[in-house]
């Protein structure tokens, strides 16, 4: 007997067969929305790389925040810029940095939204890259990895003690996640959860980040402390090592061309698992759809049920507010 065709499509006849089947749904939970904190009052300087992205002075940026609430979201990611850069980056546990001033202002005003920070020097060092310099012995320059984590403790002890709920390394040293949980620990700041960038490649999808942040390497790359995009194995090692540290979420970042990464660690671990849908993922979206070639509403909820379904209970994106209010207004697309 010939088996029928179409045999899958009976399921697909009508919206609400379709929405009964559904295996994946998106909520505003699901979205961490990244913000950037620079100096100054009332300033809210747009990031031409990617509409509707902007540096926020502290006031303003508490209003970005309450505007998040209102639309559903439950989490931010906070990145700074900070009034002065050294070669250390010490600005960065500064009691009174731009990032702690954030944290501070935005837990008095919304004491229930979940304030993430993104613990790095890139922003904070006047040569871009994400830790201290050392002379490579051949006549050039390399990030000193132990002395980067020393600083590491010292931002993350700083920022938990400004309010900070959840501290995001995203430096990409050996031993980082190690090195910050003893420092809380040793602050009394044992309930402080880490967010592990476990699993971040030297990614030409920064770009426009970069531009927001100012946090471009004044020279050379950072090819030699993020992953090579080529690698898979290796990303699963760098991940199980974060968990043996004590990492309590892991971060796949960028998100949509290494779903692959985030399905296999979905398999393998158990921990909450996070995805960065980066500035250059979310600048493409918004440059095709200005120029009327892509509809960004449909792209951007069909990019993030996919992050979803690859296995993400957090997805870190510029889009969600913009996400989590098409929710409000019932999207079941
Ligand atoms: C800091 C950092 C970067 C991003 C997040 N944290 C930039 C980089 O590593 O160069 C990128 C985020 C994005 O592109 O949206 N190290």
């Amino acid at each position: 007997m010939a088996f029928p065709e179409h045999r899958m499509r009976r399921l697909r006849r009508t919206p609400t067969l379709r929405r009964l089947v559904r295996e994946t749904r998106l909520s505003p939970d699901d979205f961490v929305l990244p913000l950037f904190a620079c100096p100054g009052e009332g300033v809210a300087n747009p990031v031409l790389s990617m509409p509707g992205v902007f540096q926020h002075s502290v006031d303003r940026l508490v209003e970005a925040c309450r505007e998040a609430t209102e639309a559903g979201i439950s989490a931010v990611i906070l990145f700074g810029l900070p009034e002065a850069k050294d070669a250390e980056g010490s600005y960065s546990w500064s009691e009174d940095g731009i990032v702690q001033r954030a944290v501070r202002a935005i837990k008095a005003a919304l004491p229930e939204l979940v304030v993430i920070v993104d613990l790095c020097f890139c922003e904070f060092t006047d040569h871009g890259h994400c830790g201290v310099l050392l002379d490579d012995g051949r006549g050039g320059k390399k990030v000193d990895n132990d002395a980067t984590l020393e600083n590491l403790a010292r931002q993350a002890v700083s920022l938990a003690a400004s309010g900070a709920d959840v501290i995001a390394p995203s430096d990409m040293m050996d031993g980082r996640v190690g090195a910050i949980r003893n420092g809380l620990d040793a602050a009394g700041f044992h309930d402080t959860p880490i967010l592990s960038y476990a699993i971040k490649f030297a990614s030409a999808f920064y770009g426009p980040f970069r531009d927001a942040a100012d946090s471009a390497p004044a020279f050379g790359d950072r090819r030699a402390y993020q992953m090579d995009p080529a690698n898979g194995r290796e990303a699963l090692r760098e991940a199980t090592l974060d968990v043996e540290e004590g990492a309590d979420l892991l971060m796949v970042k960028p998100a949509v061309p290494y779903l692959d990464l985030l399905a296999a660690l979905r398999r393998r671990f158990d921990l909450p698992l996070a995805a960065y849908h980066v500035s250059g993922e979310f600048a493409m979206l918004k440059a095709a759809a200005e120029r009327g070639w892509l509809d960004y509403d449909r792209v951007l909820m069909e990019t993030l049920v996919a992050i979803k379904r690859a296995g993400a209970d957090l997805i870190l994106t510029y889009g969600a507010v913009d996400a989590a209010r098409l929710l409000q207004q019932g999207w079941t697309e």
